[in-house]
């Protein structure tokens, strides 16, 4: 059976801190522009949430990497704010996120819906199913959602900032609106998670990243506290396939707040370049961890890239429990052959 099979892969065995004969490797954004075929199908499909609304086109752009790098898992094409849409959001992409209405007062937020995902987001369940077929067990699947803290920073700005100051002063100013708006997101972003699993979803990772904006306190009060409420209902849902599904947390700015990191209730903590993985591994203790080349490193030349793969391999040290990851996301302007030879060098390296 393709499930059982896919069960074995070093991916989730990683995940479950289960020996692997080497280290399994994906990248955040492997399904991009900086791949000719990405922006072919795109360029069919007429636009970024057209290809994330069309169920074949999200899947043809999910295995494109698979195909042609030969990473180590999957993950399921479409944004963190699709499933927000739903909620009463008016979205776009040029090609970073806008919205329209952005939430600034309680009636905003009050006004907000809990959608049903199956109302809200069929065309990405059908992309889930599409993609487990088309992986036929070749490699797990990874579903996504954004971490409520992520969410509500573009909820409330309505677009990307640097700093999050207007959505930080409403946090603050209105702390009441502004933990209505997150456990709504909250409970969206595990209605979201349960559907994916049980579409196929074999592994889930929620997205923080941007709570490295915040101190340690409202690291805890702000984003913590509502990553760990969509960690619990998710393990608390009725379709909730016991512990076979890994939850990964990544924190994008994570030095501040590793201490508390395990309390999140994630399997798998996913870091960025930041911090020194030998230092991550001491301190989320038990779980495992993802990460953490700067994806900066991709413009090194190769010999020095491959040095560079080579001290997050050994930082990340011989325990059981490391997925090979950027700290970030691929850009659009890297070149694949350096993507090619960092995969290539994470299998040869890691083998045991
Ligand atoms: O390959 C994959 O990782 C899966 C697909 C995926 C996308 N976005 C596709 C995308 C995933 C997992 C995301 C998550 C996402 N989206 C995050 C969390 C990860 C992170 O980067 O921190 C965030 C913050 C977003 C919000 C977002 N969406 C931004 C800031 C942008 C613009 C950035 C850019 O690259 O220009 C997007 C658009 C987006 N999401 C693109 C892709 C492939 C580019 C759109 C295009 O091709 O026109």
């Amino acid at each position: 059976m393709v499930e059982s099979a896919a069960a074995e892969h070093l991916f989730l065995r990683a995940c479950r801190r289960q020996p692997v004969p080497r280290t399994p490797v994906w990248m955040m954004r492997q399904a991009g522009r900086y791949l000719p075929r990405y922006r072919a199908t795109r360029e069919r499909a007429g636009g970024f949430l057209a290809m994330c609304k069309t169920p074949e086109l999200a899947c043809e752009v999910t295995l494109q990497p698979i195909d042609e790098l030969g990473f180590d898992a999957a993950i399921l094409f479409s944004d963190i704010l699709v499933p927000i849409e739903g909620m009463g959001f008016s979205i776009d992409f040029n090609p970073a996120p806008v919205l329209a209405n952005p939430v600034t007062t309680a009636a905003d937020v009050a006004r907000l819906r809990v959608p049903d995902p199956s109302e809200s987001v069929p065309y990405v369940l059908d992309a889930v199913r599409m993609i487990r077929r088309a992986l036929a067990g070749r490699v797990p699947l990874i579903g996504f959602c954004g971490a409520p803290f992520t969410l509500a920073c573009y909820a409330i700005e309505g677009r990307g900032s640097k700093t999050w100051s207007t959505a930080k002063r409403l946090m603050m100013s209105e702390p009441a609106v502004g933990h209505a708006l997150l456990d709504k997101l909250a409970r969206t972003q595990a209605a979201y998670l349960e559907a994916q699993v049980a579409a196929g979803a074999e592994a889930v990772q929620l997205f923080d990243s941007w709570a490295g904006a915040l101190s340690v306190h409202d690291f805890r009060e702000l984003a913590l506290r509502y990553a760990r409420q969509v960690i619990e209902l998710l393990r608390a849902s009725p379709t909730w396939r016991g512990g076979g599904v890994p939850i990964i947390y990544f924190v994008n700015g994570c030095a501040p707040y590793l201490d508390d990191l395990p309390t999140s209730g994630a399997d798998v903590i996913g870091v960025d370049w930041r911090v020194d993985l030998a230092e991550v591994r001491r301190r989320v203790g038990d779980l495992a961890v993802q990460g953490n080349l700067d994806p900066h490193c991709l413009y090194m030349e190769p010999e020095p890239l491959r040095q560079r793969v080579a001290e997050v391999l050994l930082a990340a040290g011989d325990a059981p429990g490391h997925i090979f990851n950027l700290g970030h996301g691929l850009e659009p302007d890297m070149d694949p052959e350096r993507v090619r030879l960092v995969v290539d060098a994470v299998r040869e390296l890691s083998a045991r």
